[in-house]
């Protein structure tokens, strides 16, 4: 059983949003199948590095989003993004120079992070592209997807 599972919860009514949240626990899930078998550190290191990868890559199309649609906390979310990129950041870093193999309480952490940010931070902007799409003439069902 996957260790972060994706469910309806999450949803930021988005699609491409969720398809990048399912993507990055799908990310962390790996990362722990990776170090639950056993896997060799440069197996393990490069997970890490697609993370943080895909981690800078979703977040810049989030921020871009909500800068485009006038978010009012983007410089605050973008601060949470900046601090936690910065953390995915050092870990692999660590990794690379041999110091360190990644330590259980770290895969928590990533994963929680991500958990709790999409169902606090990211939960925050759904309103705001309601409006929009309301603006837009789109109908009220059609963010249901
Ligand atoms: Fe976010
Ligand atoms: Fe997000």
């Amino acid at each position: 059983m996957p260790l972060f599972e994706w469910n309806a919860e999450y949803t930021v009514f988005v699609p491409q949003f969720d398809d990048d949240h399912k993507h990055l626990f799908a990310l962390v899930n790996e990362l722990n199948d990776s170090m639950s078998a056993g896997h060799g550190r440069h197996t393990i290191n490069n997970v890490v590095a697609e993370l943080e990868r895909y981690t800078r890559e979703h977040f810049s199309r989030e921020e871009s989003a909500l800068r485009a649609a006038g978010f009012p906390g983007l410089a605050a979310h973008q601060a949470m993004h900046r601090a936690f990129v910065a953390k995915v950041a050092g870990f692999r870093a660590q990794m690379e120079s041999g110091t360190v193999v990644l330590p259980i309480d770290v895969l928590f952490f990533l994963g929680n992070w991500l958990r709790d940010h999409i169902l606090q931070a990211d939960h925050e902007y759904i309103e705001l592209f309601a409006v929009q799409k309301r603006n837009l003439g789109l109908s009220h069902s059609s963010r249901v997807q």
